[in-house]
């Protein structure tokens, strides 16, 4: 097997993305918009699958979860409040010579990275992105798009607790797009100026803040590894005091090995009370939680596992890459789990011209589509369509020739052993049924 070839990796994936159709530059035939991404055919399914995935995990396997969808757009005291009008920016310098921005804290030395060149004096640089609600052009009409999902939940914390009637310890989840003006964009999907959060805001007694904080950590982290990424290509990282963000008490990540280096997969955060505190002071409403049970009045402490669609996405897609030596030559796989591959079975009849062959495979894909995503394709010989399944990833690839014709069997071929098998048709829906929900 070749081993993966950093930084030619990147590279690869790249290109694979936009030829098989995962991921475009946004406005592309306009030139492209810079870190900002558009998900083709594969890659809205296997976002939709990664999503599902932790929704699954987060919310329907746990019965101390709720889940939330919040609008993009909210009132901008919460951003006062949250700290984020205030403490959310970057300190940026100019290159004098060049005009090139670079943020501060990525320079090793008191110069220009590029040209060498002298910089200004540092300058701070809100990431969040302003836009007006409603005609009038004034700043009291000057609203932001949300920078996280996260203040959302803490403002509807009062809305789901009365609905729901749980009691803390629970969670509230959220999947949905953040945006940021980041200064340093780039690589690929991974800092990106729109992308996806998945966050839950874990409410929970103060004292026990520490315990579900760890809890979380190993947690999200079992989840990655459940989800097929290597563990060695896994590792937390604990922050250090002068790096917590303004409203965290502690901070882990999890950290994924990308080609370009050990980077921020997910965070962790012991948020204490900070959030909930804040907005009670800035809209003058109760937040506080009543324990029936001990009589007691209290802010519940707040543990944030936040993670990125996009990140993910990214992760799984560079740890599933690979090609393989073989006698007839390489073939490239996406070795994905079965539940964030983006198709699941393809079918693909042996000989096109043939009317019978042709009508069984179409009935088949119709079939196996009621369950989950499969395709039909004839466009090539069998040898090449099996290489083009593998390349994105497809499980099973199901084989319609002559033979089925008077056996009434197919050949399945399963995608990292490249082992088949012949499976009566009658069976197949129940064969693929067993393999995908084992
Ligand atoms: N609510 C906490 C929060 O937003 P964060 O560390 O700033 O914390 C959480 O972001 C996660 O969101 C990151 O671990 C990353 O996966 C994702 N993320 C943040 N900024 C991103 C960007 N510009 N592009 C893609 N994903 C990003």
């Amino acid at each position: 097997m070749t081993q993966k070839k950093e930084p030619q990796l990147m590279q690869d994936i790249t290109s694979l993305s936009k030829r098989r159709g995962f991921v475009f530059l946004s406005s592309e035939i306009y030139g492209g918009l810079g870190s900002v991404w558009d998900y083709g055919p594969l890659g809205v399914e296997m976002k939709n699958n990664i999503k599902q995935a932790w929704w699954k995990r987060n919310v329907y396997q746990r019965y101390d979860m709720e889940g939330l969808d919040c609008s993009i757009l909210m009132h901008s005291d919460v951003w006062k409040a949250s700290g984020h009008v205030g403490n959310f920016a970057d300190l940026m310098v100019d290159c004098k010579e060049c005009k090139k921005r670079h943020r501060q804290d990525h320079l090793k030395e008191n110069k220009c990275p590029d040209c060498g060149g002298a910089l200004t004096e540092p300058r701070e640089f809100n990431l969040m992105f302003k836009t007006q609600i409603g005609s009038m052009e004034d700043s009291s009409a000057e609203i932001f798009l949300r920078p996280e999902t996260a203040q959302g939940i803490f403002v509807n914390f009062k809305n789901v607790l009365n609905t729901s009637r749980k009691k803390i310890p629970f969670g509230i989840a959220q999947i949905g797009k953040s945006f940021r003006n980041e200064v340093t964009a780039g690589n690929f999907v991974f800092r990106c100026r729109e992308f996806e959060q998945m966050e839950i805001e874990f409410f929970c007694r103060g004292e026990e803040a520490d315990k579900w904080y760890k809890y979380w950590v190993n947690e999200r982290l079992q989840w990655y590894k459940d989800m097929g990424i290597d563990p060695l290509n896994l590792k937390i990282r604990e922050h250090a005091k002068d790096e917590l963000a303004h409203y965290a008490s502690g901070c882990s990540d999890i950290e994924y090995n990308f080609p370009f280096g050990w980077s921020e997969l997910e965070g962790i955060a012991n948020r204490g009370d900070y959030d909930l505190k804040q907005h009670a002071e800035f809209s003058k409403q109760d937040l506080t939680y009543f324990d029936t049970k001990t009589n007691e009045r209290f802010l519940p402490f707040v543990v944030e596992p936040s993670g990125g669609v996009d990140r993910a996405f990214l992760a799984f897609l560079v740890d599933a890459y690979r090609i393989e030596e073989l006698e007839n030559g390489p073939r490239t796989v996406l070795g994905l789990h079965k539940d964030i591959a983006p198709i699941k079975t393809a079918v693909l009849p042996l000989l096109k011209k043939n009317t019978e062959i042709v009508e069984i495979a179409k009935k088949l894909r119709d079939d196996l589509s009621y369950d989950r995503r499969t395709v039909y394709d004839d466009t090539a010989a069998i040898g090449k369509l099996y290489r083009r399944q593998d390349e994105i990833g497809t499980l099973y690839c199901v084989t319609v020739d002559v033979d089925s014709l008077t056996d009434r069997q197919v050949t399945v071929r399963e995608r990292d052993s490249m082992l088949q098998e012949r499976i009566s048709i009658d069976r197949l829906k129940e064969y693929l049924r067993e393999k995908f929900n084992s």
